[in-house]
């Protein structure tokens, strides 16, 4: 199990940051579910005091998704906000934030509800623009935090182009991969400094664990991290932590399957007539296909399309039968919401009219199903909108 330096990703999804536990052979990593480890003697011991600073199972994730992401060092947390949360301990009162004006609605919660009462300013900008990308930053600018595709209306953001924007002001650039996973899009390799996952989505990819990751390379970077994981403590579990790992080894496998239906799924629904327009980067109508090719390697599951009316919407959710009315994404089943009502309430409705976050506006991640299953579901549940 030895890997070479240009093992290939689905390898490294297997086998990178794990060694046959070291006491007994076993070929998966165990759960260390434990709160401390005894000492040998006074000031002797095997590098693990307590079990927040150190975990040999969250070590092993750790340093998998490190390498599966391409960076150098990987602190999990207990969500993917707390994830957020710690990144955002980076700045200092007075810093400024250009965010991608499509976040995720929790970051944005956070951001607004929360950070803004610490002295931080945010500007939410098109990042899929980047001349106002540009024109956002201002002196006190430290963070240009980014989502592509953004959730739920797809946009992309040039990574390449939006990490030498940050470069030139000296600023990070944090990119929220949870949509992608780092199996379509490797931020790093375009530039980026930092890396956050949901990894309760495709990194776990079973719909049983609340997980976040941060992937850095810098060394002053990875040196805080490792000191706000330990002072804040928003630790993942032993046990979540195990999960997640199991989830990485098949994480190539689930994505080309991903790709595929949400791909299927998107071309099903661009051609039916009770639907107006489908958000999915794979499409050749999205505007920013092009780009989507060359920056990710396969369009992912996640998709959206607009039904025109609360009501046409709700006719819809409420007649699936096999896709699941429920929040999240990223899991082996096909989930299927309601952004304005669910994932994005937290955002003013203005801005959600702006965004293209309508009340007509349905979003699915699609998960492994029969193609055919999925197409059915829909077409009898589209038959009743
Ligand atoms: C893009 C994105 N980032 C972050 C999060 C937050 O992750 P968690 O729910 O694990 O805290 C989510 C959750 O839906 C998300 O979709």
């Amino acid at each position: 199990m030895k890997l070479t330096p240009n093992a290939r990703f689905s390898t490294l999804c297997l086998h990178a940051g794990q060694e046959p536990d070291p006491t007994t052979g076993a070929i998966i990593t165990p759960i260390y579910q434990t709160s401390t480890y005894v000492q040998q003697e006074l000031g002797k011991h095997k590098g693990y005091e307590y079990a927040r600073t150190q975990n040999p199972t969250r070590e092993t994730l750790e340093r998998n998704i490190a390498a599966i992401e391409n960076g150098a060092q990987g602190f999990a947390f207990a969500s993917g906000m707390a994830a957020i949360g710690a990144v955002a301990t980076m700045l200092k009162a007075g810093d400024h934030v250009v965010v991608s004006d499509n976040t995720y609605g929790g970051t944005f919660r956070l951001f607004d509800k929360v950070l803004r009462r610490y002295q931080l300013s945010f500007s939410y900008v098109d990042t899929a623009d980047l001349a106002a990308v540009e024109r956002a930053f201002t002196p006190a600018t430290r963070m240009l935090f980014v989502e592509t595709p953004t959730n739920p209306i797809m946009r992309i953001t040039d990574l390449a182009g939006a990490a030498a924007i940050a470069k030139r002001h000296d600023a990070r650039l944090v990119v929220d991969n949870t949509f992608a996973s780092p199996c379509l899009q490797r931020p790093i390799e375009f530039g980026a400094d930092i890396v956050v996952h949901s990894t309760t989505k495709y990194l776990n990819g079973h719909s049983d664990s609340i997980g976040g990751v941060v992937v850095a390379v810098r060394a002053d970077d990875i040196e805080w991290l490792r000191f706000i994981q330990n002072a804040e403590g928003a630790i993942l579990s032993p046990f979540d932590s195990w999960l997640v790992l199991r989830g990485t080894k098949t994480l190539a496998l689930r994505m080309a399957q991903h790709n595929a239906n949400g791909m299927a799924l998107a071309l099903f629904l661009e051609k039916h007539t009770k639907v107006q327009h489908v958000y999915y980067p794979g499409l050749p109508s999205h505007p920013q296909h092009e780009l989507a090719a060359r920056q990710m390697r396969g369009f992912g599951g996640m998709l959206a399309f607009e039904l025109g009316s609360l009501e046409a919407a709700r006719h819809l959710l409420n007649n699936v039968k096999l896709l699941a009315l429920a929040e999240s994404l990223g899991g082996v089943e096909s989930l299927i919401s309601h952004p304005a009502s669910m994932t994005h309430a937290s955002v003013p409705e203005d801005t959600r009219q702006a965004l293209g976050i309508t009340d007509g506006l349905v979003r699915i991640s699609a998960g492994l199903e029969d193609i055919d299953d999925l197409r059915e579901d829909l077409t009898q549940a589209l038959e009743r909108v």
